[in-house]
């Protein structure tokens, strides 16, 4: 016997009602698999309902998985798997996901972990007095949102069925088109068939390595070097040799020692504001560096994240704009400029260069967002982008110079040496002599009310214990002179003893 009964002044639908007081009566086992519901008739004419309510509920059952019902007979309660409660906790999979796991990504989740360890316990440190002069991301005070928001509604609405379409596989040919003009203003000169858009350079870089390497290759990378390379170099169990970063770039006489006897893959360079030294090369280095790589037939990765970022002195052109040998595999971002949010990137390269990344690009997401980079599109046609760009050097460069002002101020004479970066956002800090060591350098200075981001993560292998980066780019001045201030309190108190 089936008990129901319907309300009718809740407003549910009464279909709803009896789905949801079949379905309570199975959960609850008062109702039991191989019970033989009444007919749809039969139902409707005892609860006063048109007939077909009753079918519409029983159909919304069977599709909920609760009965079996065959035309022409009558439906059946059947045995259905409970619901997963995924809120009970502690029930862990009887899949051993440590076990599933290839040797390669376990390696990348073991350093994934330690580094969202450290990042927990760091923001569970962190209080509004702390001054965090460790991340190299946007200060969000600075995004033109009320602009974007706009060129986002304009795309939508005047264009909406193109730009919400999956779009070229290579990128949206008018921002393609307008990364190739850009381009030509840094002397570069490449057309919207050689560049390909992609989710920020990071996938660049991952598109990269997955064109040139397989497990045991050879990389060439700076020592140090930009750090979320490292872990990829490690997934795809490829050896990296770390060239040396001297003050003026990489050590072009230890790379030629090295390509006399060695082969690599190809070479990965950061020529602007190098992340983590802040170091830019000169026109001459550019020059002695792509001639080396011509000369070993060696693939040079340029990675520009920080192109448009060049505020203090002359600009130094990129290593693509000599590229006449199509040696040069050239990596551009949004990222640093504007938003890293929206995931745009490119690399700009020869034609057949860029159709094999393409390729591999479209297997692995089809396609980056399209009605994004349309948007982004209309932003630069608009004009914003310029704008966005004078802003960000005019509000940089005087951060950038209160940085070096206050690092002269209140560091200690003698104990530590830094650079003096010509724009970006970046300054490297020696200990001369190390009293302690940066991996821990963290606990000491977070006393002091601030935090910075330690020397090692940035090395393959020659760890340098006595390094540490600053970046100023999420600081305003006032936060950037107190960052400093409280940074020196804390190095003047580990030499005082
Ligand atoms: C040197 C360098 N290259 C590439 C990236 C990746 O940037 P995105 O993927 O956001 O374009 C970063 C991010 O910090 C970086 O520092």
């Amino acid at each position: 016997m089936l008990l129901l009964n319907l309300n009718h002044n809740n407003g549910t639908p009464f279909y709803l009602q009896i789905v949801e007081q079949i379905k309570d009566l199975v959960n609850a086992g008062s109702i039991k698999p191989g019970h033989k519901l009444p007919s749809t008739r039969t139902l409707a004419g005892k609860l006063g309902v048109n007939r077909s309510t009753v079918y519409k509920a029983y159909q919304e059952l069977w599709a909920l998985g609760y009965i079996d019902s065959r035309p022409g007979s009558y439906s059946l309660i059947r045995k259905r798997r409970e619901l997963a409660d995924l809120s009970a906790s502690g029930t862990r999979s009887v899949i051993s996901w440590e076990k599933h796991a290839t040797p390669g990504s376990k390696a990348i989740y073991k350093i994934f972990s330690a580094q969202r360890n450290n990042i927990n316990a760091r923001s569970r440190a962190l209080t509004h007095e702390v001054i965090n002069l460790s991340p190299l991301i946007m200060d969000k005070r600075m995004f033109p949102v009320e602009k974007f928001r706009k060129c986002m509604n304009k795309v939508l609405s005047t264009n909406g069925d193109v730009v919400l379409d999956y779009g070229e596989h290579q990128g949206y040919k008018p921002l393609r088109e307008y990364i190739s003009n850009r381009l030509r203003l840094h002397s570069v000169s490449v057309s919207a068939d050689e560049i390909l858009i992609t989710n920020g350079s990071q996938q660049g870089i991952d598109l990269i390595l997955r064109l040139f390497t397989s497990p045991g290759s050879k990389v060439l990378i700076e020592e140090p070097t930009y750090s979320l390379i490292l872990p990829m170099l490690k997934y795809y169990r490829v050896n990296a040799a770390g060239v040396p970063v001297l003050d003026d770039g990489l050590d072009l006489a230890y790379l030629e020692k090295y390509l006399k006897k060695n082969k690599a893959s190809f070479l990965y360079t950061i020529p602007n504001f190098q992340n983590p030294t802040g170091v830019t090369t000169s026109q001459s280095h550019r020059e002695a560096l792509l001639e080396l790589c011509v000369k070993y037939k060696l693939p040079l990765v340029e990675d520009g994240f920080e192109e448009e970022m060049k505020y203090f002195g002359s600009a130094v052109l990129p290593i693509k704009s000599m590229d006449k040998h199509k040696a040069v595999i050239y990596l551009g971002t949004f990222s640093k400029v504007l938003f890293p949010g929206i995931r745009i990137g490119w690399i700009a390269a020869e034609r057949e260069c860029i159709d094999r990344l393409l390729a591999l690009k479209r297997f692995s997401d089809l396609t980056s967002s399209c009605v994004v980079q349309a948007a982004v599109y209309e932003f630069c046609h608009q004009g914003y982008y310029d704008l966005h760009i004078k802003r960000m050097h005019r509000n940089f460069s005087k951060r950038m110079r209160i940085a070096l002002k206050a690092l002269k101020k209140f560091m200690p004479e003698g104990k530590v040496t830094w650079n003096e970066p010509a724009g970006g956002y970046l300054i490297w800090i020696k200990l001369i002599e190390p009293k302690i060591g940066t991996a821990k350098i963290n606990e000491f200075f977070l006393n002091h009310g601030v935090i910075v981001s330690p020397g090692e993560i940035y090395y393959f292998k020659h760890n340098q214990h006595n390094y540490f980066r600053i970046s100023i780019s999420t600081l305003n001045e006032e936060e950037i002179e107190s960052g400093i201030k409280n940074l020196g309190n804390a190095i003047c108190e580990l030499y005082k003893s």
